[in-house]
C-alpha cells in the first residue's frame, strides 16, 4: 500500500509518500516540508492569513516534488491522505481542498487524518513500538497524554488546563527577547548555557500543577512568573542563556513528571513521544535518564512480562517531530479508513479523540 499524504494544517505545506511494505514496515520514499517560518519571525509570531497565503503558494510545487522524488506514477498510489485537522482554517483548507481535488481527478480514495493521530504514528515511521501506548503530545497547540490499547482506542489520560508546552516556549521566548519560533530558540540558548555550567540549580521557576495528583498540566502560570521576572530588579541578574535553560527545565519537568506517573499507573509496553517540543533534546535525554533510573521501571515487572523500561521510550527522529506529511501517511497507512472525497472537511477544532467520518 502506498499512500501520498498531504499535511498544512500550521505554516509548513508538507508532502510525503510512504509505502507499507507486506512485512507491515512503513518506508518514507519521499518528505518534503516548505516552511513559512522566515515570515513569521517577522512579524514574531504566525499571522494566519499570512500562513494561509504561504500554503497557496506552495503546496502544488511541494506535491510535485514528492512524488518526483519518489519516483512514482500516479497509478502506483494506492490512496491520498489529508489533515483535516486540528489547526489554522485557512491553512488546512489549503490541504484539505487540493487533497479533495487531487483524489477526484485521480480516482483514489481519500483518507482524512487527524494531525495529533500523526504525530503520535510518526513514531511508527522507523519503529514498531507495541501496544498497549501510552502517548505524549506536545506541540504549538496541544500537550495530551492519552492511552491507546489498539491504533484506534484512544483514551484521554491528561491534557493541559491552558497553554500548550510549545506554546509556552513560544510565549516565554519572545518575553526573554528570543527569535521566534520559541521552543527551537530557548533550546539553543539553553543548551548553550548548560554546556558551560552543568551544576547550576535549574529551579528558578515554577513547575504548575506537577503534584496536582491528576495527569494535567498548566503552562500559564509560568509564563506570569517570567514576565514578572522580566519586569523586575532581578532581570539583570541572569542572562537571557541562563532564563533560557530555567524555562526549559521548568517545562521539560513537568512533562517528565507526569509522564513518569502516567507509566507507573498505566504500565504501557510503549511510551511515546511526539509533536514539535518532543524534538527536545533535554526532554529527549532527561526522559531516558529518569525512566533509567527508577527502581523497577528497568526491571521486567510481575505485572507485565517483557515490561523492560530501557525499550520503552520512543521518539522519532527530530525531523518527523514537527510538522510533516510522512508523520500523516503512517497515521493513514496504521488506520487505514479510506472514505469518498466528498465526505471530507476540515475540522480547525478537532480533538485526540474525536472519530473521524468513515
Ligand atoms: O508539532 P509542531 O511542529 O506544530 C504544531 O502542531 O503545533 O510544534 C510546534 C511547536 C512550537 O511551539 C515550537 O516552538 C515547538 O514545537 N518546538 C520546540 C522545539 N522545536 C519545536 N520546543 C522546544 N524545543 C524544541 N527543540
Ligand atoms: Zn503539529
Amino acid at each position: 500500500m502506498i499512500i501520498l499524504a498531504i499535511e498544512t494544517s500550521c505554516d509548513e505545506t508538507a508532502a510525503a509518500v510512504v509505502h507499507k511494505l507486506p512485512n507491515g514496515n512503513l518506508k518514507i520514499l519521499s518528505n518534503i516540508v516548505a516552511s513559512s517560518e522566515e515570515l513569521h519571525t517577522k512579524t514574531g509570531g504566525i499571522i494566519p492569513e499570512n500562513a494561509a497565503r504561504e500554503q497557496i503558494k506552495s503546496i502544488i510545487p511541494v506535491i510535485d516534488e514528492a512524488l518526483k522524488i519518489a519516483k512514482l506514477e500516479i497509478e502506483n498510489l494506492t490512496a491520498l491522505a489529508v489533515t483535516v485537522g486540528p489547526g489554522l482554517i485557512g491553512s488546512l483548507l489549503v490541504g484539505v481542498e487540493t487533497a479533495k481535488t487531487l483524489s477526484y481527478i485521480w480516482k483514489k480514495p481519500l483518507v482524512p487524518v487527524n494531525h495529533l493521530m500523526g504525530h503520535i504514528f510518526a513514531n511508527f515511521l522507523n519503529n514498531s513500538p507495541e501496544f498497549p501506548i501510552l502517548a505524549l503530545i506536545v506541540s504549538g497547540g496541544h500537550t495530551d497524554l492519552v492511552y491507546m490499547r489498539q491504533h484506534d482506542e484512544i483514551k484521554y489520560i491528561g491534557a493541559t488546563r491552558d497553554d500548550a508546552a510549545g506554546e509556552a516556549f513560544d510565549k516565554c521566548a519572545r518575553l526573554l527577547g528570543l527569535p521566534y519560533p520559541g521552543g527551537p530558540s530557548i533550546a539553543k540558548a539553553a543548551d548553550e548555557f548548560l554546556k558551560r555550567n552543568r551544576d547550576i540549580k535549574l529551579d528558578l521557576f515554577p513547575r504548575p500543577m506537577i503534584d496536582s495528583g491528576n495527569f494535567d498540566f498548566s503552562f500559564s502560570g509560568l509564563k506570569t512568573s517570567v514576565l514578572r521576572m522580566t519586569q523586575s530588579k532581578d532581570f539583570e541578574k541572569y542572562s537571557k542563556e541562563e532564563l533560557a535553560a530555567q524555562v526549559q527545565e521548568a517545562i521539560v519537568d513537568c512533562l517528565i513528571s507526569k509522564s513518569i506517573k502516567a507509566i507507573e499507573k498505566y504500565k504501557p509496553k510503549s511510551f511515546l513521544l511526539g509533536g514539535g517540543v518532543a524534538s527536545n533534546s533535554r526532554l529527549r535525554k532527561k526522559l531516558q535518564t529518569v525512566v533509567n533510573s527508577q527502581p523497577g521501571m528497568m526491571q521486567p515487572s510481575a505485572h507485565h512480562s517483557g515490561y523492560v523500561m530501557r525499550g520503552l521510550i520512543h521518539v522519532p527522529e527530530p525531523s518527523l517531530c514537527t510538522d510533516n506529511a510522512a508523520a500523516v501517511a503512517a497515521a493513514a497507512l496504521i488506520n487505514y479508513k479510506p472514505v469518498n472525497w466528498k465526505s471530507v472537511s476540515v475540522n480547525p477544532e478537532l480533538t485526540i479523540v474525536d472519530q473521524l467520518s468513515s
